[in-house]
């Protein structure tokens, strides 16, 4: 009898379902930014409870049942808060994110037009230091300094003589340098471009 009940719940649950939906979003931050995770893709009348799951460097729950109206918080650090009343609008905030962050966010709606799960995939971008700096010998180094991805670093005049070296740091960030040997040129200035999703930035240096 009760496994009767179960089996058709289930399958209540499964049609519930297919009738909702789930959708897979990749969302990048920079760290010490605002992350604000959107899960509302139903009208607010007809929302019964909303859980959002987090795995990432930890785990983390927050849920919303409207008939009582309350909110509950399980395992999640400070930084992590509903951004809106969750009876208006149950996205998720975190801020300011940081590295420890990345991971999968999960938020199930449950409503009277069904269940809808989404997934978002949080990125963490890191903005890398730039330095350039030549040595005696004129070698000139381009230096991006931790950064999430590795930046890319290229030079104008452009030059197809120039050594990159990636350093991977534990906490996911990477280090990127170029070597430029610049003793035999006729452009005594030389520029170094940093390319990343969160700077681009040309660095010039007079080698005269
Ligand atoms: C969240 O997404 C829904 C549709 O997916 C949209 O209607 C709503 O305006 C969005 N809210 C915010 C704050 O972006
Ligand atoms: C709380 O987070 C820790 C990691 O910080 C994890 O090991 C633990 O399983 C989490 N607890 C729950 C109930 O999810
Ligand atoms: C739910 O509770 C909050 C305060 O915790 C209140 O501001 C809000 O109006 C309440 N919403 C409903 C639908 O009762
Ligand atoms: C997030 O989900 C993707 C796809 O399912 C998986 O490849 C990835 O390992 C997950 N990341 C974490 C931190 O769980
Ligand atoms: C640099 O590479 C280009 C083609 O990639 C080549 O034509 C040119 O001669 C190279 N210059 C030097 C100084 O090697
Ligand atoms: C990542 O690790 C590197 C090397 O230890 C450090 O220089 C950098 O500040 C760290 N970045 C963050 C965002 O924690
Ligand atoms: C500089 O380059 C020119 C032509 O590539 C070459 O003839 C000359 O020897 C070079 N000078 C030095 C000091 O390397
Ligand atoms: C090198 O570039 C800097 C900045 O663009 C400029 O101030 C300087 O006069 C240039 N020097 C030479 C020798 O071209
Ligand atoms: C830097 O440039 C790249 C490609 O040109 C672009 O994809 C990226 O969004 C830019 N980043 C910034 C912060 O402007």
């Amino acid at each position: 009898m009760t496994q009767t009940w179960a089996v058709q719940a289930a399958g209540l649950f499964l049609m519930i379902h297919l009738i909702g939906g789930s959708a897979y979003r990749r969302v990048n931050v920079e760290a010490g930014h605002e992350a604000v995770l959107n899960c509302s893709s139903i009208s607010k009348l007809s929302l019964l409870m909303v859980t959002w799951k987090m795995k990432s460097s930890t785990s983390c729950f927050l849920a919303y049942r409207r008939d009582l109206n309350e909110s509950r918080m399980l395992n999640c650090s400070e930084r992590v808060m509903w951004k809106y009343s969750p009876d208006h609008d149950p996205a998720l905030r975190i801020y300011p994110v940081d590295l420890n962050d990345e991971g999968n966010y999960t938020c199930e709606v449950v409503s009277s037009e069904g269940n809808f799960y989404f997934v978002f995939s949080l990125n963490v971008i890191v903005p890398p230091t730039l330095s350039l700096t030549s040595d005696k010998n004129g070698v000139a180094v381009c230096q991006a300094t931790a950064g999430k991805p590795a930046a890319k670093i290229s030079w104008i005049p452009a030059s197809n003589h120039s050594v990159e070296k990636y350093v991977h740091h534990l906490n996911g960030t990477v280090t990127s340098f170029s070597y430029i040997s610049w003793v035999n040129s006729t452009h005594p200035n030389v520029t170094c471009l940093v390319t990343h999703p969160a700077v681009n930035q040309t660095l010039p240096l007079d080698l005269s």
